[in-house]
């Protein structure tokens, strides 16, 4: 009998990926025999962790922190959307070749658009934060046409090279969180920042907020982040990063397998468990 295919998240720290847990349920939905394993690589190990999965004969890798631009670099070749964030979160392995690319973004769209039932198209959107996780996700927004994707960062230098870098693809400019006080309101709010992992709330006016806004925090865990719970104060509608974590996975397993799980299924099992205290 052919042994599973092989597939694994590779990160450091690993032990909290959600990864291998989503993976097998799409795996058990689909009927697909394959395993999916957490891989630790050591901080200066990255490279030949990959090289030694695939010499094992792994079909296919997740990456996530702090790994990300390495998988970028050790590419043969990137799609379109993995070249515009700059950092790859799906690797496929085909022969000598290792083939790139980056599925937050699509994940974050899936989730705004078809979970949340948010069209994007036409809408003003509020990326927070310039880093990683906001590059990622800008092509994708502009593909959907937004009127105006504007970004805004503690440091500001860094939102304006970001638009410099998209404003071919669409309405994208820069502004100062001062000056968000001015910019009327959003009908999305994005937060890429990492302030929520430190319970911080990036200094945004409450003005930006209306009860048909809807305040999506990338992050996500057992309780509301701080930017949801003041988004929620100001009449907002909120999300969390929970269904993008899935849908990212659902087009990973996509690319990988040619066939795509049902999410709802996932998520329902997945907050089930966050919610769930064990006292
Ligand atoms: P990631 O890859 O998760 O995006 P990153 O590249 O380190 O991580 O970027 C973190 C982002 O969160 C940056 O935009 C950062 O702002 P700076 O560029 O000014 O550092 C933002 N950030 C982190 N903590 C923040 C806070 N307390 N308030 C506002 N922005 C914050």
């Amino acid at each position: 009998m052919k042994a599973p295919d092989r597939y694994a998240v590779i990160g450091n720290p690993i032990t909290h990926s959600k990864s291998p847990e989503i993976h097998a349920y799409f795996a058990a939905q689909l009927k697909q025999d394959l395993i999916y394993e957490p891989l630790l690589a050591p901080l200066n190990g990255f490279v030949a962790s990959v090289r030694d999965f695939i010499a094992q004969g792994g079909k296919g890798m997740n990456v996530t922190v702090p790994f990300k631009l390495e998988a970028y670099a050790l590419a043969s070749k990137c799609t379109a959307r993995a070249r515009a964030a700059g950092a790859v979160n799906t690797l496929s392995f085909d022969g000598d070749a290792i083939l790139a690319d980056n599925t937050d973004g699509i994940g974050l769209i899936t989730d705004i658009m078809a979970n949340a039932g948010v069209a994007i198209n036409g809408k003003r959107i509020l990326l927070l934060g310039a880093g990683g996780a906001a590059r990622g996700v800008i092509l994708p927004l502009l593909e959907q046409q937004p009127s105006q994707l504007v970004i805004a960062n503690r440091t500001s230098t860094k939102a304006d090279q970001l638009v410099n870098q998209f404003d071919t693809e669409g309405a994208v400019v820069a502004r100062d969180f001062g000056g968000l006080d001015v910019e009327g309101t959003f009908d999305i709010v994005i937060n890429s920042t990492s302030a929520s992992m430190a319970a911080e709330l990036p200094p945004i006016p409450a003005s930006m907020f209306t009860k048909e806004t809807l305040a999506y925090d990338m992050m996500y865990g057992r309780e509301p982040t701080v930017f949801m719970r003041f988004s929620a104060q100001h009449g907002a509608q909120v999300r969390d990063g929970l269904g993008m974590l899935i849908e990212q996975a659902a087009e990973a397993f996509f690319i990988w397998r040619g066939i795509r799980p049902n999410t709802a299924a996932v998520f329902g099992e997945l907050r089930s468990k966050l919610v769930v205290t064990t006292s």
